[in-house]
């Protein structure tokens, strides 16, 4: 049986995250970050370690079959491709930024001026779209000192958390696109691979909606149950089970990882007691 391929970041922003997230899939790799490749043990799946900008093209040509990839990658190099996943992890955007000291209301500001980039085909997507002229300097490290040594009036490049940019005196006034890690698919993947890959996004969803959601478990007198149970939203509805001591009960239940801290605000309210909260590794609806 043939394997399928996939890319993975050789080093980089996604590389641990990446790995993380196939391990959570049950796809047991010997740590091969000095490999060029690595068979999974218990998957008919082969590991490729790459550098992170070749991989569109990999996919392209068919060499790897799938890859786990920032989406600003693929804007750039791959329009084409296929997005099966997005996975939720190195979130960032892609945008535009000046001096601080630069006055800044409009692209307006940027015609005729020099922007220092890697991302040049999403800059000038971007400049097209604004109907403005710039030159574009092609960089592909470092961007954000370019302005600092003279080479450009402005950057291109991703941000995520903002601090490179502060560093550098700079700050963002456009944002180009948001991105995060997705699971992007060769177009050239053949129907026997098709399937290990179905069984793969099915690993996947289970793993990312277990991310997103808390296990809650608690104990409500039997007078204040159905307002406790009101609260929470539940896969299908809460098991409610009896405690030993008569009058109260147990209620578990599942909720958005995001709603947490408000559920159990309203839930302490409304007279629950021993509240627990744990992760869930994967779920299946
Ligand atoms: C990227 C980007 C910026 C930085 C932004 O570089 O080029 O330098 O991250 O992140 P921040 O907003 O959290 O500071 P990365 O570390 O991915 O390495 P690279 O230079 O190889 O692109």
């Amino acid at each position: 049986m043939s394997k399928l391929k996939i890319a993975v970041q050789k080093s980089g922003r996604l590389h641990d995250d990446s790995m993380a997230l196939l391990k959570d899939i049950g796809i047991s790799i010997d740590n091969g970050k000095d490999q060029l490749k690595a068979s999974a043990k218990n998957f008919p799946v082969e590991v490729f370690y790459l550098r992170n900008g070749d991989i569109p093209q990999y996919l392209k040509d068919g060499v790897v079959d799938v890859a786990i990839i920032g989406e600003n990658v693929l804007i750039e190099k791959g329009n084409d491709i296929l997005i099966a996943e997005k996975l939720g992890f190195s979130t960032c955007r892609v945008c535009i930024a000046v001096p601080k000291a630069m006055t800044y209301n409009s692209m307006n500001d940027l015609e005729g001026k020099r922007i220092a980039t890697s991302y040049p085909n999403t800059v000038n997507q971007y400049l097209k779209e604004k109907g403005i002229n710039a030159n574009l300097h092609i960089i592909n490290g470092s961007v954000e000192i370019a302005p600092n040594i003279g080479l450009a009036d402005a950057i291109c490049d991703i941000v995520s958390s903002g601090s490179t940019l502060f560093k550098n005196n700079l700050k963002e006034v456009e944002t180009i696109l948001k991105s995060e890690a997705v699971l992007a698919v060769s177009p050239l993947l053949s129907i026997e691979k098709q399937a290990i890959l179905d069984k793969i996004q099915f690993r996947i969803q289970s793993v990312l909606k277990g991310r997103q959601s808390k296990y809650i478990l608690l104990n409500a007198p039997n007078n204040k149950l159905q307002d406790i149970i009101n609260v929470l939203p539940g896969m299908k509805s809460p098991t409610v089970l009896p405690l030993a001591e008569a009058g109260w009960s147990s209620v578990h239940s599942v909720i958005n990882k995001n709603q947490f801290w408000d559920v159990i605000d309203e839930l302490k309210n409304k007279g629950a007691q021993g509240i627990l909260v744990c992760p869930i590794e994967k779920m299946v609806l």
